[in-house]
């Protein structure tokens, strides 16, 4: 049966995520031609020219690195978060981490043993920040995404925030929707949390993905005590595998989280470290370049499929589908899986979504990309009949 992978072990098949469920029947079964659509981060077209470290690599593995990170890597990143018009930070204000869940996690803890209780946060949310926000004992208190762009959105974040003892969380770009937060918006939302001496941590992750500008813009404000802005190499810079992410903050509780880093991991992967640095100077405009085509292509590809236009659709390196008609969205990715071999990810992986949606990855290398949404057109057209009519308004 799709999604139980023959594992010997029913329960450990019934404890695992749709994703890991989906994955696992993948592997158990590499006779079928599988059409993978789960990637949420984008795919290189070709290797970037970054794996000769030979010696460097294997010295760097030989001692542990500064608790905050290798200084050539915090020397880069400032830099990079200084061009653009991002942060204006020093090498203070970073701190290297094991990936950008790693990233929120430490600060989600800290946040929780500082006696912050609520966590504010854009939706739909990626499933597994709110898990690490409940594990962290935060509790999360959804403000939708169209809400919080619309005029209403800082009276709606007021709203939901408790004095002092709340934190608010943005992503932008979004995953999924790709929304883009204006600058100004988050400029807004962190002058209320600092007047409301909260923290307001910005989910900068795809940050090179913001198509709304000719140049990504990041966020282009001033460090403040109260803002946190986590990043990683995984979707800016394609490596997931990687495991590398920073913070930007405020050197006091940088500080803290760097001990906090020390009693949990000690220090970040120096090997990883050596890798990043020399991808962050060998750049991602290949990168970019493969999510912009894929964007095309996946705009045209919806319209000829539906008439309609992606709302919302202007950065990030995802397509937020929506689904109308279908109320249980995990059995029909089952459905996609068994009878079309395609494997996707649903709104069920997000938490406060409103309607069925499935996520489509657009960075994908063309040649990859276009067979993909060919055989995923078919499926929807053919077997669900569950396209949107004009007044569906995608
Ligand atoms: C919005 C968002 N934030 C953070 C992460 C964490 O990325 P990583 O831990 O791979 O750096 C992800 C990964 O999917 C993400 O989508």
């Amino acid at each position: 049966m799709i999604g139980t992978a023959d594992t010997g072990n029913t329960s450990v098949a019934a404890s695992l995520t749709p994703l890991q469920r989906r994955l696992a029947e993948v592997a158990a079964h590499p006779e079928h031609s599988w059409t993978m659509l789960l990637e949420n981060v984008p795919v290189w077209p070709t290797r970037p020219p970054v794996d000769d470290l030979g010696r460097a690599a294997e010295t760097a593995a030989l001692y542990y690195p500064g608790s905050f990170g290798d200084p050539e890597l915090l020397t880069a990143l400032a830099y990079r978060e200084r061009t653009a018009g991002r942060l204006a930070v020093a090498e203070d204000h970073l701190l290297v981490t094991h990936g950008g869940l790693h990233a929120a996690g430490l600060v989600f803890r800290e946040l929780s043993a500082r006696g912050v209780r609520r966590l504010v946060c854009q939706t739909p949310l990626l499933g597994s920040i709110a898990d690490l926000a409940l594990a962290s004992g935060l509790d999360v208190k959804p403000v939708s995404t169209e809400l919080l762009i619309g005029d209403d959105g800082p009276r709606a974040v007021a709203e939901a925030l408790l004095p002092s003892t709340s934190a608010v969380y943005l992503n932008s770009p979004h995953n999924p929707t790709g929304h883009v937060l204006a600058a100004d918006r988050i400029a807004e939302l962190l002058a209320l949390a600092e007047e409301r001496g909260c923290h307001l941590v910005l989910d900068a992750v795809y940050d090179d993905f913001d198509f709304t500008a000719a140049v990504p813009a990041g966020a282009p404000l001033e460090p403040s005590p109260s803002l946190v802005v986590l990043n990683s190499f995984s979707k800016n810079y394609g490596a997931p595998g990687l495991r590398i992410g920073w913070l930007c903050a405020d050197p006091v509780l940088l500080a803290r989280l760097a001990v906090r880093l020390e009693y949990e991991v000690i220090a970040v992967s120096g090997p990883g470290q050596r890798l990043a640095t020399r991808l962050l100077a060998h750049g991602n405009e290949g990168l970019r370049q493969t999510v912009r085509d894929g964007r095309a292509a996946v705009a045209r590809w919806w319209e000829e499929l539906t008439g309609g236009r992606l709302a919302g659709f202007s950065g990030g390196t995802q397509a937020w589908l929506p689904l109308p008609g279908v109320t249980d969205d995990e059995l029909f990715a089952d459905r996609l899986m068994r009878d079309h071999g395609i494997v996707a990810v649903t709104s069920h992986s997000y938490v406060g979504d409103r309607g069925a949606h499935l996520r489509l990855p657009v960075g994908l290398p063309l040649p990859v990309l276009e067979p993909a949404l060919h055989r995923l057109g078919r499926a929807l057209r053919a077997t669900y009949s569950l396209l949107p009519s004009d007044d569906q308004g995608v």
